[in-house]
């Protein structure tokens, strides 16, 4: 279905750190954790999965360390027959998530970036090269790596979807004409600083996110709300599906894979989103990041 589509993906690649506990502590407390576990993630890299589980040709640009996590994550990208030949292996430490997980599927991460932050722009725009058709990008690398090789694919003519994670605030006037751009509830709020709380504010929040990246569409991930997309005339809610919710973590990046590669594939937005519904679904009902990206079998499985 989608193994003709030609992807990169340019962004974070971190080993997890998954501790579960019964809740969250509160700012002082400390609780007893049930159990952790490593886990393969990185928004950039949840995503490459996304893209090839689904069945397309998949690249990733981005860096991790020459350390025990590094080899671990490069050999797990190509496991997962991702192109890895512009991952570089020299960054100081390998990124790193801890990410605290509450029963029901509720987390806090804390990230440290280490390699991702030495990707060198000017090298990772080279590898966004005429033959690709679709980019993905993220907000977990330094940002003029997420401006200069969406520029480059913009040039290209290469259609270019900006994932809005993690919630910071970002010069999206640098990006504009990008295809689609697509934050969470909380990236919404620190980007437009309003919270898409009902339909009028996710109206307003996307009539602002469109104004300044000139972006075709705006999608909203909104949770176990689905989505909202913005076309420049009028706002379209397109809902979930239901789930057993074990671990929300990567459920954006299985979303925003799957929305845009069906998006590359339809020219649909709306079946686009649809498909995103379903594979975050998907993800929030197993455990772990890229470990809980769907395949296309499994989506099409998939009905209310
Ligand atoms: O989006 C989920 C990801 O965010 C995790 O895999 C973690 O690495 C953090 O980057």
């Amino acid at each position: 279905m989608f193994r003709d589509i030609r992807c990169a993906v340019v962004g974070s690649i971190n080993m997890d750190l998954i501790l579960n506990t019964d809740r969250l502590p509160a700012e002082g407390e400390s609780l007893p954790g049930n159990s952790y576990g490593y886990a393969c993630g990185g928004k950039g890299a949840n995503q490459a999965t996304g893209l090839a589980r689904l069945g397309a040709q998949t690249a990733m640009i981005g860096m991790v360390g020459d350390d025990a996590n590094g080899h671990k994550l490069i050999e797990n990208l190509k496991n997962n027959g991702i192109d890895t030949s512009n991952v570089s292996l020299q960054g100081s430490q390998s990124g790193l998530a801890t990410i605290l997980l509450e029963k029901g599927g509720k987390n806090r991460i804390i990230v440290f970036e280490g390699a991702n932050a030495e990707i060198d722009p000017d090298i990772a725009a080279d590898c966004i090269t005429d033959d690709l058709d679709l980019l993905l990008v993220q907000f977990e690398t330094r940002e003029e790596v997420v401006t200069k090789t969406v520029n480059r694919a913009i040039e290209k003519g290469i259609t270019t979807v900006v994932d809005c994670g993690p919630a910071k605030s970002f010069p999206l006037e640098k990006i504009q004409g990008i295809t689609i751009i697509s934050p969470n509830e909380s990236e919404t709020k620190e980007l437009t600083g309003i919270y898409p709380e009902d339909e009028k504010s996710m109206l307003t929040a996307s009539q602002i996110l469109l104004e300044r990246s000139s972006a075709k569409y705006v999608v909203l991930k909104l949770g176990d709300r689905g989505c909202s997309v913005y076309d420049g005339k009028d706002i379209t809610l397109c809902p979930p599906y239901p789930a057993d919710v074990v671990d929300t973590t990567a459920a954006g990046d299985s979303f925003t894979a799957a929305m845009a590669l069906e998006f590359k594939r339809s020219g649909d937005i709306y079946s686009a989103c649809d498909m995103g519904n379903k594979a975050g679904s998907i993800a929030v009902s197993r455990m772990g990041a890229d470990a809980s990206m769907p395949t296309a079998k499994e989506i099409l499985n998939i009905s209310r």
